[in-house]
């Protein structure tokens, strides 16, 4: 991160700083008296504003009271309802590649993570049913899984939301799925229409719990805002829990979440515009790299090239950043299946993503 002159592709994030109506909201909120602490599952004003915006985007009716817990954040979603559903002893199933945090939230809840490789068929990940089946014990408790992905930009298919929960469902497990890139969804019938959330198929008493962020659809990383929707038994464990992680997320940011989703329409789609389009730039450059086979992903902000004989992304990484001066994530840090690809996150300008493309091409062509 100290090096000078880096293209920076290796982050999770996009370099587009927190559109100016959201930051207005925050500034508006603490002149208005919101720096005093909320309720621990979130101001009741937001998680209504949560309820509505599921009730038009996805068709899914939430009960704002019982079924939705805000959170400082994804990652903090993802740490409460793991650790309340995971005693010691207890076995997790992650499918991966994926974002590590996951797996390693069920690790220091002493929970053994089995993590199952999505297969490449062709030129589209998918779930391996079979496999599944194969891993699930006594003492299995929680299966996870990220749609759309980070790092694979792969996104689940209704078949395959279906299957999974039937199999959460047939052998009594807790579903989470991380939906924190649903709006960043390229294959809708029209572009801002967010992946289908799992909570379409499933009912509101199945063991299923959704995480989710502000992060990256407002960009709004730094501001540590996110949410949980959850069965109703398990978000009142998790707004209980809360009282003693963070108790709640800051009041001022929770009121700029409200002014996001009321407000953040037009600047999304302009924001999903120039994501398409470098994704599209990206795709088409690497398309003529030698050696690589890259799956076009329906989401998120990620290409997940697998390099042909491949087997030390981390070295690969490194020289790829002391010889050129591109910086990409080393797929062997997503755990299993991710050895052998390299993650580029695209949410960059297209005057960082093109010289970046070039250098990496000839970087492959000297036979890298
Ligand atoms: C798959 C996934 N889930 C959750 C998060 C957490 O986002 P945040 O903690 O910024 O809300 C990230 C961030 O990179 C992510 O990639």
């Amino acid at each position: 991160m100290s090096m000078d002159g880096v293209l920076r592709l290796y982050f999770g994030e996009s370099n587009v700083p927190t559109p100016d109506y959201i930051k207005q909201a925050a500034v508006r909120a603490m002149n208005d008296g919101f720096t005093f602490y909320t309720e621990n599952a979130g101001l009741p004003s937001l998680r209504r504003a949560l309820a509505d915006y599921y009730r038009r985007l996805q068709n899914v009716e939430l009960d704002p009271a019982r079924e939705i817990v805000i959170t400082a954040s994804g990652v903090q979603a993802l740490n409460l309802g793991i650790r309340a559903v995971l005693d010691p002893g207890t076995e997790t199933i992650a499918l991966t590649p994926s974002w590590p945090n996951g797996s390693a939230n069920a690790m220091m809840d002493h929970s053994k993570v089995i993590q199952l490789a999505h297969p490449l068929c062709g030129d589209r990940y998918r779930i391996d049913f079979d496999a599944l089946e194969r891993a699930v014990t006594p003492n299995t408790r929680l299966i996870f899984y990220t749609s759309p992905s980070n790092p694979l930009g792969w996104v689940a298919t209704e078949e395959e939301q279906q299957r999974i929960l039937d199999f959460a469902r047939r052998h009594n497990l807790w579903l989470l799925a991380d939906e924190v890139y649903d709006r960043l969804y390229y294959s809708g019938a029209k572009l801002g229409d967010p992946a289908p959330s799992i909570l379409r198929k499933a009912t509101r008493d199945d063991a299923v719990m959704v995480v989710h962020s502000f992060s990256k659809s407002y960009c709004m990383t730094g501001w540590r805002l996110g949410y949980l929707i959850a069965r109703a038994d398990l978000a009142m464990k998790c707004t209980q829990l809360n009282e003693f992680v963070v108790s709640h997320a800051p009041s001022f940011t929770q009121k700029a979440g409200e002014t996001a989703l009321a407000e953040g329409e037009p600047e999304l789609l302009r924001f999903l515009e120039r994501l398409k389009q470098n994704r599209d730039l990206c795709l088409d450059a690497l398309s003529s790299m030698p050696g690589l086979t890259v799956p076009k992903p329906d989401g998120a902000f990620y290409l997940f090239p697998r390099v042909e004989g491949l087997t030390d992304s981390f070295s690969f990484c490194r020289r790829l950043l002391e010889e050129t001066r591109v910086g990409l994530a080393p797929g062997v840090a997503f755990g299993e299946g991710g050895e052998g690809s390299v993650r580029i996150c695209y949410a960059a300008e297209q005057s960082i993503l093109e010289p970046a493309m070039e250098r990496f091409s000839k970087f492959l062509r000297a036979g890298a």
